[in-house]
């Protein structure tokens, strides 16, 4: 046949099934699996006593956005998409976001223009909608779920971006009768601006007041709004950046009344605390992400959801924001008052291999559960599958081969994005990624760079995949 490359001696795991067998490459397609394949090859890639696994989808990624106060992120698409390929990602889905007084339209113009030819990974966009105008509920929303962007992100809190019940549902039925997908960030924002005052009155403004002003009942609360709106429109949602057992328990009880919901949880809610946000001088701004880290009980609580199937989806939820200079988290506003400390922190380089160390090489979750919350689901969720997502006969080679035995400590002047500093500084990890294929083409190879900048694609979505179709799977 004359394969291009054939992966040989490897372990292939996906969400179902963990087998020995070779991978055939070509035209940057799988086209064959075999236990011992025989062919002449361009290429043979050793891979004997490593997984073989699909590319990790990292579908909940923030690239280039501005922050409330005007911050912009430390990453471009450059560097996201080389610090994803690194932690063993072959896809991101970053975010087009509509500011306040902007229109949607023209944010997704703007994102597709900062991204042309500055990928290492494949990207597919989800949409924020902040202003849901009449314009942009009657024309461009219907329009741009109609050109394949079939996810909206909306948010509960930021006095920026929040949207109000009444908003919520407009939007709502605008993707339930358009076919989108609905992502929610769920937090009460009037109950954290009351706690915000309270806080500032007795003068408590350093970092740890970002956790105690966010405290589990905000989320909580917001989760089951979230879920009893979409329930009056009978849309399917994502709940996304679950930080709690409370927050996980409305999201089965609206599972067990029949509701299409998923879920999704992030590395921070199980590896930091709020006593992170307690560090000396102001370092704990290092930590500053909503929902906040909470405490070892609620970390317990995430793992189970990952055990158990509440979470589909573990997302990074990269958000960088630089913590030296005057356009970080310690800006001089942010230096002073927690409030303005910008919110979000870095993580698309080290998700998989905190999951992969601490989850399937700990014996938390086996390696077929780990692909499914890394990669498959993702695909299924956002209607990427079988494209990606997964190691099948037909599918993109989007693969990252994976040394289980590799022991390192992350330090951030071993990652590649562009932030000055990883929450998860000093913590050894066991089991990296060491060789990533982006559609057959060896782009990491042993740790080193051998791919292009522009070898990444932007990739169109269809309507009417994604979300609803998994969930009548289940
Ligand atoms: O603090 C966070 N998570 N910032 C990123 C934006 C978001 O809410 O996902
Ligand atoms: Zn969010
Ligand atoms: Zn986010
Ligand atoms: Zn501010």
């Amino acid at each position: 046949m004359n394969l291009d490359i054939i992966i040989k001696s490897g372990i292939v795991a996906t969400a179902s099934d963990t087998i020995r067998a070779d991978v055939g490459i070509k035209g940057g397609k799988i086209v064959i699996l075999a236990e011992d394949l025989e062919d002449d090859a361009a290429e043979i890639i050793d891979a004997k006593g490593k997984f073989v696994l699909p590319g990790g989808i990292d579908s909940h990624v923030h690239i280039a956005q501005p922050s409330g106060d005007g911050i912009l992120m430390a990453d471009d698409f450059e560097s996201g998409t080389r610090s994803a390929l690194f932690g063993g990602n072959t896809t991101i889905m970053p975010f087009c976001l509509q500011e306040r007084d902007g229109d949607l339209r023209s944010a997704i113009d703007w994102y597709h223009g900062i991204a042309e030819g500055q990928l290492y990974t494949d990207v597919a966009f989800h949409l924020i909608v902040a202003n849901p105008s009449p314009q942009v509920l009657g024309q461009q929303l219907p329009a741009a779920i109609a050109n394949g962007y079939t996810s909206i992100k909306v948010f509960m809190t930021y006095e920026n971006l929040r949207l109000n019940d009444a908003e919520l549902l407009a939007t709502f039925d605008v993707a339930r009768q358009h076919g989108a997908t609905m992502m929610i960030h769920c937090e009460n924002e009037d109950a954290i601006r009351f706690l915000v005052e309270r806080h500032e009155a007795n003068g408590d403004v350093a970092p740890k007041a970002h956790a105690t002003t966010r405290p589990v009942a905000v989320e909580r609360e917001a989760t089951h709004r979230a879920l009893s709106l979409a329930e009056i429109v009978d849309l399917p949602i994502v709940i996304v950046h679950v930080s709690n057992a409370a927050a996980a328990e409305e999201i089965q009880r609206a599972r067990q009344r029949g509701m299409k919901v998923t879920a999704e949880t992030c590395p921070q809610y199980l590896m930091l605390t709020a006593k992170d946000l307690d560090g000396m001088d102001w370092e704990g701004a290092k930590f500053v992400c909503s929902p906040p880290p909470r405490d070892a009980a609620e970390q317990e609580a995430c793992w189970l959801g990952l055990q158990n199937g509440t979470f589909d989806l573990f997302s990074s939820d990269h958000c960088p924001f630089r913590y030296e200079g005057t356009d970080g988290k310690m800006n001089p506003k942010g230096a002073k008052n927690f409030r303005h400390i910008p919110n979000g922190i870095p993580g698309v380089e080290t998700r998989l291999p905190i999951l992969f160390s601490e989850g399937v090489n700990k014996g938390r979750i086996d390696i077929n559960t780990f692909v499914a919350v890394t990669a498959t689901n993702h695909a299924k969720t956002y209607g990427l599958y079988p494209k990606k997502g997964t190691i099948a006969v037909g599918s993109d080679a989007d693969i990252a081969i994976w040394d289980p035995e590799l022991v390192r400590t992350v330090a951030h002047s071993d990652l590649h994005d562009g932030a000055d500093y990883s929450p998860y500084e000093g913590l050894t990890l066991k089991g990296w990624p060491t060789t990533v294929l982006l559609r057959g083409k060896v782009m990491v190879r042993n740790g080193h760079l051998e791919g292009q900048l522009g070898d990444g694609a932007y990739l169109s979505r269809t309507s009417g995949a994604g979300l609803i179709k998994i969930l009548d799977e289940k």
